[in-house]
């Protein structure tokens, strides 16, 4: 090839790529592009609230995906963990209602939301420590949903209804708790990722119930937030929260997560 001829070609591949093919250029600090949340815990993060009458709160958006158990996104609805709790069956948790309110109050600047439901009913924080199946699913979870882009923007954190059974589990709680939020940012190489943890609203034993969530609300790690269940509506069952109270749950984990995106 002739000198002209390379100068020429060259010519047509910078115009090519800088004209043609150049991606659009978005702001570092923007929020659109896929705005993923992680929601994980137990089962009133995985949500048994009625699925019928589907409040207008969970209703569906193009905008709100959901990284299914084939870790591939698709178009969000409830209930999101059907096939990540899999040993129960599954109704309205907060994930919807947390995504559809933030779209409602900060649409102009969130492109998409991405929910990355890792959650599992009954499990205590023993079984949330690194090198456990749960710890592990998270962080491939978090991985995969990275693989097209987008932010990881927060983890959304309820557990601790299965550490209030007895005495030596709520000794050990607020110890491990710490552990795994700061194993888990290590892992996925997130160090101050936010976490939005919920103090819980019901549990197996009163006196060990506010004690978890003495241990809880207690917790001072940086970018770590408390949001309280306490007086959320709770089902016969005493220990699931309502339809309704899962709804009033997701809004106020996305005022939590709105607070910490104007920082953005
Ligand atoms: C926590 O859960 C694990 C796994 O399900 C179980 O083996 C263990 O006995 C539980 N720990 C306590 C202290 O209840
Ligand atoms: C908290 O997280 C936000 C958003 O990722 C980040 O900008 C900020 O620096 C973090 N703050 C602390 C104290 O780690
Ligand atoms: C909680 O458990 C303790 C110890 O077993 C027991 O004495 C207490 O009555 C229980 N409290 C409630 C409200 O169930």
């Amino acid at each position: 090839m002739g000198g002209g001829m390379f100068f020429l070609v060259c010519l047509m591949l910078l115009a090519h790529s800088s004209i043609l093919v150049r991606p659009k250029k978005l702001n570092d600090n923007s929020l659109e592009g896929k705005n993923i949340f992680i929601l994980a815990g137990q089962s009133n993060m995985a949500g048994r609230g009625s699925l019928v009458p589907m409040p207008s709160e969970c209703q569906r958006n193009p905008r709100i995906l959901r990284l299914n158990a084939k870790l591939t996104w698709e178009e969000a609805q409830e209930p999101l963990h059907q096939d990540i709790d899999i040993h129960k069956t599954c109704g309205i948790g907060p994930g919807m209602a947390f995504a559809n309110s933030i779209l409602e109050r900060d649409s102009a600047r969130v492109g998409v939301i991405g929910l990355v439901p890792c959650a599992v009913g009954a499990t205590n924080i023993t079984a949330w420590q690194r090198g456990g199946f749960l710890f592990n699913q998270l962080v491939e979870r978090a991985q995969a949903a990275l693989r097209d882009g987008g932010r990881i923007r927060g983890i959304l954190w309820y557990q601790g209804e299965s550490n209030t059974d007895n005495l030596e589990n709520v000794k050990g709680y607020k110890g491990k708790l710490e552990t795994f939020f700061k194993d888990i940012r290590s892992d996925l190489k997130l160090p101050q990722l936010p976490i939005i943890q919920v103090a819980l609203a019901s549990g197996q034993n009163a006196t060990y119930t506010e004690m978890v969530r003495k241990a809880q609300l207690e917790i001072k790690l940086p970018n770590v937030t408390c949001i309280d269940a306490k007086g959320l509506q709770i089902q016969s069952d005493k220990l699931h929260l309502t339809t309704e109270a899962e709804v009033r749950l997701g809004k106020m984990l996305a005022g939590a997560a709105l607070k910490i995106m104007e920082h953005i």
